[in-house]
């Protein structure tokens, strides 16, 4: 079906940045500077700076980011992390694939980990903790790092849809161990395949995420300290990813205008709840625009009939999938929002007249 509005648009997007990416392939290939080259430093440079830590290290997705990072805060067998409810599944496959064992803890209103709730999930043997910055805003990094230090808890972000997004305006991705960081097409960052990346301010980090990265092999000397893996980023994804990321703040800022259209354009409907709350210390990128609203699966299917497209994240919680052997300790907020939530078209390609379309189609679908 072709949609009035698509949920994204790479072709597009693509095209609006289309001679600096051509350039780039141009020169990457023509010198054939594959893996590890210049570009991959130029961006891990460009990418610590944005963020505000002194290291990045580029890898193949934001799975390995979270991979690597558990390895690099000891998880092994026995171990427990901490871990919200409603994320997408790689979080807790990374500590399960580390040999830990994920703890779930419901989330707030905001989609983001309950703070209220992290305390009495730690045991003795909590190692740590993942709180994942959704949809665009960071999570209440304050509380969690009061946490962390009283139970001494090493913190790694699960900055996948947050890239710019800040609290108490420092950036997410710079206030745990680690970072973690995707490149998914589709992500405020978005590759032209998949990618990743670390943040940290610990040189130790950097070093562990540098040599897995690469099979466990210090590149300068031979030598090899781990049983390792092959996932780095590539060099001309990075090299695309640098251009990206100059275009990023313009790119936010446009986010958070199409966030404030539909703001206005929809904040009156009452069965209609939206993404923006409250609290004041949190700057939202809005990765996502999600709505919430008890008729949802019907909003869904009229959205879609009229050319509309929009997205789930997630219809099932990921813990009720037997096969992933995970805990439900019973997680209310989790199960509303997989029952009430859908993601409206939120990218840099739609123009305004593309947002009025779907601003008046919900309109008329409550009307
Ligand atoms: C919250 C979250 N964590 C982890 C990931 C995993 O990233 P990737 O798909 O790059 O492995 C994603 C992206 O899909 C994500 O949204």
């Amino acid at each position: 079906m072709i949609y009035k509005v698509p949920f994204v648009e790479p072709t597009k997007n693509y095209r609006m940045i289309k001679n600096e990416i051509d350039a780039a392939f141009f020169e990457v290939l023509s010198k054939g500077d594959l893996i590890m080259r210049g570009q991959l430093k130029q961006f891990e440079e460009n990418l610590a700076k944005f963020v505000g830590t002194k290291y990045a290290v580029g890898l193949n997705s934001g799975y390995d980011a979270l991979h690597i990072s558990m390895l690099a805060a000891g998880v092994k067998n026995g171990d427990e992390v901490i871990v919200p409810a409603h994320t997408f599944v790689a979080t807790a496959s990374a500590v399960v694939n580390a040999g830990g064992t994920p703890v779930l803890v419901d989330v707030g209103k905001d989609y983001n980990i309950d703070v209220t709730k992290i305390e009495e999930a730690i045991t003795p043997k909590t190692k740590a903790i993942i709180p994942v910055h959704l949809n665009g805003r960071v999570s209440d990094m304050g509380a969690i790092m009061t946490i962390a230090d009283k139970y001494n808890l090493v913190v790694v972000e699960d900055a996948c849809q947050s890239l710019g997004g800040t609290f108490n305006g420092k950036r997410g991705g710079a206030f745990g161990m680690a970072g973690c960081w995707s490149f998914y097409p589709f992500k405020i960052l978005g590759g032209y395949g998949d990618g990743g990346a670390i943040t940290t301010n610990d040189s130790r980090v950097a070093k562990m995420a540098r040599l897995l990265r690469y099979n466990g092999e210090d590149r300068e000397t031979g030598e090899y300290y781990y049983h390792g893996f092959t996932c780095l980023l590539d060099n001309l994804q990075a090299a695309f990813l640098d251009i990206k990321l100059r275009h990023l703040p313009d790119w936010i800022k446009r986010r958070r205008k199409i966030a404030a259209l539909y703001k206005e354009g929809l904040e009156d409907i009452e069965e209609l709840k939206l993404p923006h709350f409250d609290t004041p210390g949190f700057e939202d990128v809005y990765q996502n625009y999600v709505i919430r609203t008890s008729k949802r699966d019907e909003l869904a299917n009229y959205l879609k009939k009229n050319g509309v497209e929009i997205l789930i994240h997630w219809p099932k919680p990921y813990y009720s999938y037997k096969a992933l052997e995970l805990k439900d300790r019973g997680f209310p907020e989790t199960e509303a929002i997989c029952r009430e939530v859908l993601s409206l078209p939120m990218n840099v390609e739609i123009n305004d007249k593309q947002v009025e379309y779907v601003i008046k189609t919900v309109r008329s679908f409550f009307k």
